[in-house]
């Protein structure tokens, strides 16, 4: 799968293809997403806040992101799987490389890095790791929730280092939460796809946090969308459970 999910996600481009993503950290639903077809898995660095109960992304170190990236590899053999390179492993080049290959190695297809780390692209497209960028609003730096590129300096930045991560040779550009102009804008310059998150409905693809999207989350963020309430679900099974132990109807 490595060597093509850049061919892929170019010919999505060019054919006008929408893309689905989703997060995604463990086999158990890793089996799933590949039984519904879901385009791209990404074993997000929210698998730090949205399962491993830490405050910040930053929290986490590449031994977390392999560990759930062996597991979603090993729950969906043939998706393709983008692993976010955690807050810290791809400042420089020197670290980036290494620390892609051996995502690649525990099953990733390509690796996410948020920002214009354009070094780190370029060493890690020229080593045989394919790059996903991440522009907007950057969860593993970001100091408040606040939509990015609200102002034109900030807009015409976010659209320089997009055309320069494409450049470098990132094969798509995650946008989040930026106004739906931009990323329009945005996605009609680059010959790349943009994967959208809070960025409207002219982006090449969607992706959202999969315990939003299933309604798992306690709180998630106003432009996600819960598709199905499965927290309500797990509580009505896990009490009928409690009630049929405790009153010795089961077993
Ligand atoms: O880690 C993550 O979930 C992400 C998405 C917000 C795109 O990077």
């Amino acid at each position: 799968m490595s060597q093509n999910i850049r061919e892929f996600l170019l010919s999505a481009r060019q054919d006008g293809r929408r893309l689905s993503m989703v997060t995604c950290y463990d086999a158990a639903f890793a089996e799933i997403c590949q039984e519904a077809g879901i385009d791209l898995l990404l074993v997000g660095d929210s698998v730090a806040n949205a399962v491993l109960g830490y405050a910040k992304t930053a929290q986490i170190g590449m031994g977390e992101m392999l560990h759930h990236t062996a597991a979603v590899r090993r729950g969906s053999p043939s998706s393709r799987i983008v692993t976010d390179l955690p807050f810290g492993s791809d400042e420089l080049p020197e670290t980036a490389v290494p620390n892609g290959l051996a995502l690649m190695a525990a099953g990733a297809d390509a690796v996410k890095l948020e920002g214009a780390k354009l070094d780190s692209v370029r060493a890690l497209v020229a080593a045989g790791v394919p790059v996903v960028a991440h522009l907007g609003l950057l969860p593993q730096t970001a100091t408040s929730l606040k939509q990015a590129g609200k102002n034109p300096e900030e807009a015409a930045q976010i659209l320089k280092d997009a055309t320069d991560l494409a450049q470098a040779g990132a094969s798509a550009v995650v946008l989040e939460h930026i106004p739906t102009p931009l990323a329009a804008e945005i996605t009609q310059k680059l010959a790349i796809p943009t994967i959208g998150i809070g960025a409207g409905g002219e982006c090449s693809g969607q992706v959202l946090v999969l315990h939003d999207l299933l309604g798992l989350s306690a709180r998630r963020p106003p432009f996600a969308k819960a598709f199905v309430d499965l927290r309500k679900l797990a509580l009505e099974g896990l009490v009928s459970y409690h009630q049929a132990v405790t009153t010795r109807q089961f077993p």
